[in-house]
């Protein structure tokens, strides 16, 4: 399906629980208020929705959170999407936390891809950005999926005074192991707002003082809107998600599912379409109506750089990232 800006919108995010087993601050505040269980959308129900999402053109599905892998049957639900015609890849936003223990099982569901969010390697900084002392088990969960074939992503958010040195020791990771390291930018969603973005230029520019010239990678390397370079000698890749500094809206190609079945056209505005009442009478014609209308009402892009225009209101963690 092509939006009314010529954007093929082929890319859907799918929020599969609102809760999270760590707390960084710029995602998941202490006093979030959880959903209730009744308004989150079963496991079949999101199904169903990606099933009519497949008809109208949607061909890679990425399964997030608040951290995915605490919802029962996430692997299961993976399964199924997997099992849908027209579904060319189901991909993975995670923490990490629980990954040691479900690396076998997701490979069995044939994920696609996995993405891993760490913000640092210091058990102090870990602690002190994520609320918990699990770092250790972020890196076994790392291992544990580099036995298996997916291509596997780091998330970094670096953080003014608190671990934007840490970048040099994040790309460590991408030099010997086939792992791609990527920046993104922190932006004004929820606790986001209350942060000042590091402008990925700047790392950059550091990559280039350490590392001499880097290379453009031209090819794309996943479904968003990150772009990569190289440095020689790496194994992985380094990638920018520079959603303030490098607005990419005008190449985007997604939509958001919340886990209360809320399709969101832009992360930046509150406008959403609910699904729910569609979905659970079985009006199945209905939401690939409703699913058409949200690409409609797809705004050219985002407005971060202006307070006033950033009608959402969630935390990120309610969306999905
Ligand atoms: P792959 O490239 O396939 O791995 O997908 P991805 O980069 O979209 O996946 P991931 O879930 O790891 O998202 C990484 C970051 O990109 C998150 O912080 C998302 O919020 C951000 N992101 C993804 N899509 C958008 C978007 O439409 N707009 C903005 N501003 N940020 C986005
Ligand atoms: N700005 C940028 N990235 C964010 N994430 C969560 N909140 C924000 C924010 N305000 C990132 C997480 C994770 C990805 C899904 O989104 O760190 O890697
Ligand atoms: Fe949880 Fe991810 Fe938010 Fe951290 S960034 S609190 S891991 S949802």
């Amino acid at each position: 399906m092509t939006d009314k800006y010529g954007r093929i919108i082929d890319y859907m995010r799918v929020s599969i629980i609102d809760r999270c087993n760590l707390r960084c601050q710029y995602c998941m505040p202490t006093d979030i208020k959880w959903i209730p269980p009744q308004e989150i959308l079963s496991l079949e129900e999101i199904t169903e929705i990606c099933r009519q999402a497949s008809q109208i053109g949607i061909k890679k599905i990425k399964v997030t959170g608040g951290e995915p892998l605490i919802r029962k049957g996430c692997v299961d639900l993976i399964r199924m999407l997997k099992e849908i015609p027209g579904i060319e890849q189901v991909t993975l936003t995670t923490n990490g936390v629980l990954l040691a223990q479900y690396a076998e099982q997701l490979n069995n569901a044939g994920l696609d891809a996995i993405n891993v969010s760490l913000d640092t390697l210091d058990p102090e900084k870990y602690l002190k950005i994520t609320q918990s002392d699990a770092l250790a088990d972020v890196l076994d969960g790392i291992s544990a999926i580099e036995k298996y074939d997916f291509p596997l992503k780091i998330n970094s958010v670096l953080q003014r005074g608190v671990n934007d040195s840490d970048w040099q020791e994040l790309i460590g990771l991408a030099k010997d192991r086939r792992i791609d390291v990527r920046f993104i930018e922190m932006m004004p969603i929820g606790h986001g707002k209350q942060f000042n973005p590091i402008s990925n230029a700047e790392i950059l520019q550091k990559l280039r003082e350490h590392y001499g010239a880097v290379e453009e990678v031209e090819k794309v390397r996943g479904n968003g809107p990150a772009t990569y370079c190289h440095i020689p000698a790496f194994t992985g890749n380094i990638g920018f998600i520079s959603a303030i500094h490098g607005k990419f809206c005008s190449a985007c190609n997604r939509i958001r599912l919340t886990s209360t079945g809320q399709i969101k056209p832009c992360l930046c505005y509150e406008d959403h379409i609910s699904l729910k009442e569609a979905v659970r009478s079985g009006r199945t014609d209905e939401i690939q109506k409703l699913l058409l209308s949200a690409i409609d009402r797809k705004p050219d892009g985002h407005r971060f750089d202006e307070s006033e225009m950033i009608t959402e209101k969630h935390e990120m963690a309610q969306i999905g990232g």
